[in-house]
């Protein structure tokens, strides 16, 4: 039995990624273009609760203004008639080709002042539509060679780019958080800040940093071999995860965006439980939307779209009830205990306990028995892992 998604599971979905046409780098389209109200419409049958989109992918690039707000109306059309909401939106600031060489941080100044504008004219239609969340994705703010980009200066820009459309939103009273989406290559050979963690030290340095989060993807993270779910639990500390982009990738290699839980599926499994069980006392860690940003493989027909689209959901829930079953599980329970998993949450000093306390402290050090460490005492991480994977494959 495969469980059906609810609007109460906040799953989205970019335009982009039920819309994407099948093209790459070595040949054309191999599906015709989707129509926005037929995604809607689709969406919200097969239990979504939400659309996101790039300007671009709603209204061509160029377009004027008047076909903008035809296409921004038939949009709140099937809004209307669906209950689907826009939890996001997002600028394209890659596909064109004045942005070949970035947005905000292109060397031509001229393009950047361009980007901010249509940056800024995206968040006034993320007010318009009550879109919370506003990602940037920098995938062009980057470089192939090391001499033609100052990367400093790179970094400068960007900074003075957030800080304005954050100045912007607040000035307008828009009630909006941005969130920064990581991505070490592709298209640019290097892309500035690479990795969620690069992202969480950017943000520090802005002149708001409570409106800027992250929106770590899966596969991003996978690309070089990181572990995204160490990367979220990072975000999560901080207090950064803004929204999430979940999908698929099998290794080191180019942004596959497979379906969620069709590679990886170990990560995506930890990910889900960490996701709704991560919080205090077992609680969810993380409640915005749960956001696909994946691709239906070149291979497909609009058949093929749909049963994709639906993969990621059941997916997820699928691996959202191993991993209540695991949490469950008084043997997980009494192996994580061994493995004294929520002694890490105690505090290393007593409360106000200081160094000259902790030197006084004989325990520590003179009667402290490191020998005793040796063949012996070990955490039991194995035997975990294993229960884990028991649930994972549905043994237990
Ligand atoms: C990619 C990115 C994009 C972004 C999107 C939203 O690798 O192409 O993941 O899909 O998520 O542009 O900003
Ligand atoms: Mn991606
Ligand atoms: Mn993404």
């Amino acid at each position: 039995m495969t469980p059906a998604p609810t609007r109460s599971d906040k799953f989205s979905f970019g335009l982009w990624t039920v819309g994407y046409n099948g093209t790459d780098p070595f040949g054309g389209p191999t599906r015709p273009p989707m129509d926005v109200v037929h995604v809607v419409h689709r969406l919200a049958e097969i239990g979504a609760y939400g659309l996101t989109f790039h300007d671009d992918d709603l209204f061509a690039f160029g377009s004027s203004d008047a076909e903008r707000r035809q296409q921004i109306d038939r949009l709140k059309g099937a809004l209307n008639d669906t209950g689907l909401v826009v939890p996001m939106v997002t600028t394209n600031l890659f596909s064109a080709p004045v942005f070949k060489d970035g947005g905000f941080t292109s060397n031509d100044r001229s393009v950047r002042r361009f980007a901010l504008r249509k940056a800024m004219r995206q968040l006034d239609l993320a007010a318009e539509l009550d879109a919370r969340t506003f990602v940037m994705w920098g995938g062009r703010e980057g470089a192939e060679y090391d001499h033609g980009k100052d990367i400093r200066a790179a970094i400068e820009r960007y900074r003075e780019a957030v800080n304005l459309l954050a100045q912007y939103a607040t000035d307008n009273h828009y009630e909006i958080r941005f969130a920064i989406e990581p991505k070490p290559n592709e298209p640019r050979g290097d892309i500035l800040l690479p990795t969620v963690g690069h992202a969480l030290a950017f943000i520090t340095t802005l002149e708001r940093p409570e409106l800027f989060g992250v929106n770590p993807e899966f596969g991003h993270e996978r690309m070089t071999g990181l572990n995204f779910v160490a990367g979220i639990q990072q975000a999560l500390e901080a207090g950064k995860l803004f929204h999430i982009d979940l999908n698929g990738q099998r290794g080191l290699k180019f942004d596959q965006d497979l379906c969620f839980g069709h590679a990886d599926l170990y990560q995506a499994f930890a990910l889900v439980d960490l996701l709704e069980h991560g919080g205090p006392d077992g609680t969810a860690a993380y409640d915005g939307p749960r956001h696909f940003d994946y691709k239906p493989s070149r291979t497909e027909d609009e058949s093929g779209v749909w049963d994709s689209a639906k993969a990621n959901m059941t997916n997820y829930l699928l691996l959202r009830e191993r991993a209540a079953a695991f949490r469950a599980d008084p043997e997980v329970q009494e192996a994580m205990a061994a493995a004294k998993v929520a002694e890490l949450r105690q505090p290393t000093l007593a409360a106000g306990e200081d160094h000259a306390q902790l030197l006084a402290d004989t325990s520590a050090w003179e009667s402290f028995e490191p020998a005793a460490h040796f063949g012996a005492r070990g955490y039991g991480f194995v035997r975990l892992q294993q229960l884990a994977t028991e649930h994972l494959l549905g043994a237990r």
